[in-house]
């Protein structure tokens, strides 16, 4: 969601900035811009194509001083005039992720002060906000500083000025925003991949850093305006790690890579013989015997992986769990309780209702904190006490897949860490859950094998306008997460249902024209599934049944049976996940649509 890169360097850093913004195209967005600084002169280009439109735009354009921007619209409609960079009177201009609260108010000063509106975004009045008090004498570092003290929001900013061309200014709150140290060159921007071509040396900037980026150096001055060292780190990420390869889209790379993925996350675990605390963090021990509940708070697709944890960590760690989505927690009226374990899962580590969420929960009182996610470096990491990092690597499809599954495997992880310090895991159970974590890679690639016969059943899905998919247990929430990523990226209405729930409403809706997908793992609730699959059945529902080896479910007239290789007990969620990733991938393929950046939707949902 919005993407921002900026250069200043002693060469052209326009194909810097293209580049960058390309490999920002994932976080999502719908219309792209940059401004360069040359000769005294601003030149900006806006458009609400691709980036491959706006490099199209800027061929004659160079500079070596510039900032860019993807944009993801919040105030104001796509367009070309709402597009970033804002400029104030071709003077100054700026480039900004966040959402700036008091933005009507500035505006009604600012226009009585005389400045033109040109947009309805928010941005543009930091824009006549710089220029209003860099025009009364004070540097644009200054002039900066000064207007973000008067801003009310999140925010992330670039800002350059035709008369400083040896200047680039940023700053950050709420939103990511980083440094790139080059030799003689420096860079910003809202996540390593923009800037992996020219640097992986990375400065990670603090809420409230203003940042003054020269050709010589930079300086960096706090939240309270005192000049500050902030450590230079090398980014682990690799180029190839971020390009697509041989795979026609990231999504598609990304369910590929999911058994060295999950191997990554449980390296560390699956090389000892016994779980300690200690992978969650030094504090964990002691903050795990303190507890006596846990509260999830998540969104999307990291909230379903919250949902599976429910099961697990109630049914072997005997500890109630409450799982909540992060932007109605954080204005609900709740009843803090001081001995939960506050767990916030993320892939991004960013999404702006989860921080709140967390914060909120802080402020309530809670203390215990935990964050399972896949940026270290991330705020909802630096908000907690504890730690678990998913080794995912990095995710740009928009429709979250190997970040969620290395999510439950985390969350397994917790569960039995709880399980075990609660006197419920003996040590026989303690080795054949580690080997069952071994072995899961390897059971998630034979799974991707189905890969050829799920395609042929995405064929089926090309003219359907409506999905149901059931699921019964902790399977319940893989069925949430098949109809999330079919309507994510096909935009087929889907609708995930408990099995049990079938005949209170949704049983109404069945059809021949509506497609039921069922999540059939070799369970407790398999005889029960069954008869609910025989009820749709019985309404001319077509039926398509992911059923393990064992449960002896066959195909039939109107029911379809991927047979899964094996079945998997407590880890069945995971395995269960990948057909459904696969399917929507393919009736996506049918249906034409942009895999890895649906229409609407970001990858970083960095505003509430
Ligand atoms: C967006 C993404 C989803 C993701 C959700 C939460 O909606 O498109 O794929 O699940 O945000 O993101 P997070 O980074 O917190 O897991």
């Amino acid at each position: 969601m919005c993407g921002i890169v900026g250069a200043i360097a002693q060469r052209n850093v326009v194909p810097i900035l293209l580049e960058g913004l390309q490999r920002l195209e994932y976080r999502g967005y719908d219309s792209a811009g940059l401004a360069v600084v040359k000769e005294g002169q601003l030149q900006c280009v806006r458009s609400t194509g691709r980036v491959a439109d706006l490099r199209e735009r800027s061929a004659a354009t160079e500079g070596p001083l510039g900032i860019a921007h993807t944009r993801w619209a919040t105030h104001g409609v796509p367009s070309e005039r709402n597009a970033h960079p804002h400029l104030s009177n071709d003077r100054i201009a700026v480039v900004h992720n966040g959402i700036i609260e008091n933005y009507e108010e500035l505006r009604a000063s600012l226009t009585v002060a005389g400045y033109v509106f040109t947009s309805d975004t928010d941005t543009e009045v930091i824009a006549h906000l710089i220029h209003s008090h860099y025009a009364q004498g004070l540097s644009l570092l200054a002039a900066t500083q000064v207007s973000l003290s008067e801003l009310v929001g999140a925010y992330a900013i670039g800002v350059v000025a035709c008369d400083e061309p040896d200047r680039l200014i940023c700053a950050r709150r709420g939103s990511p925003l980083l440094l790139g140290v080059g030799i003689g060159e420096y860079f910003i921007a809202s996540d390593v991949s923009a800037l992996l071509p020219v640097t992986r040396q990375v400065v990670y900037l603090e809420e409230g850093d203003v940042v003054e980026l020269k050709r010589d150096g930079y300086r960096i001055f706090d939240a309270g305006g005192a000049q500050i060292e902030r450590p230079v780190q090398t980014s682990e990420l690799s180029n190839e790690s971020v390009e697509l390869g041989a795979y026609r889209h990231y999504m598609q790379k990304e369910i590929h890579e999911q058994p060295q993925a999950l191997a990554n996350t449980l390296e560390s675990v699956c090389n000892s013989q016994s779980l300690v605390p200690g992978i969650f963090g030094a504090e964990a021990a002691a903050t795990f015997a303190d507890i006596d509940s846990i509260l999830i708070l998540a969104c999307g697709t990291s909230n379903h992986a919250g949902q599976v944890a429910r099961y697990w960590l109630e049914e072997l760690a005997g500890i109630p769990c409450r799982v909540e989505v992060a932007s109605e927690y954080r204005y609900r009226v709740s009843v803090p309780n001081p001995k939960a374990l506050v767990v916030v899962i993320s892939q991004s580590g960013e999404t702006a209702d989860t921080q709140a969420a967390l914060n909120h929960a802080k402020a309530q009182g809670h203390v215990h904190t935990l964050a399972i996610c896949n940026v270290p470096e991330s705020a909802l990491v630096r908000l907690s006490k504890l730690r678990l990092l998913t080794r995912a690597g990095p995710e740009i499809g928009v429709a979250s897949t190997k970040a969620f599954t290395t999510q439950l495997a985390a969350l397994f992880l917790l569960t039995l860490v709880l399980a075990k310090q609660r006197g419920r895991l003996t040590e026989q159970q303690e080795s054949q859950y580690l080997h069952e974590l071994r072995h899961l890679p390897s059971a998630v690639q034979k799974v991707l094998d189905l890969e050829p016969q799920i395609a042929k059943l995405a064929e089926r899905f090309a003219d359907k306008h409506n999905a149901l998919f059931l699921g019964r247990g902790m399977h319940f929430p893989i069925a949430l997460e098949g109809a999330l990523k079919l309507k994510e990226i096909s935009y087929i209405h889907a609708e995930a249902y408990p099995a049990g729930e079938l005949k209170h409403g949704p049983l109404a809706l069945v059809d021949k024209d509506m497609p039921v997908i069922s999540v059939a793992p070799n369970d407790a609730l398999l005889e029960k599934l069954k008869s609910n699959l025989q009820e749709v059945r019985a309404r001319g529902g077509e039926l398509y049944v992911f059923a393990d080896a064992d449960t002896h479910i066959r195909e039939a007239d109107g029911i379809h049976v991927m047979q899964m290789p094996e079945h998997a007990g407590y880890l069945s969620p995971i395995l269960h996940t990948i057909p459904l990733q696969l399917l929507a991938y393919y009736v996506a393929l049918q249906k034409g649509t942009d895999v890895d950046k649906p229409r609407n939707l970001a990858k970083s949902v960095t505003v509430e």
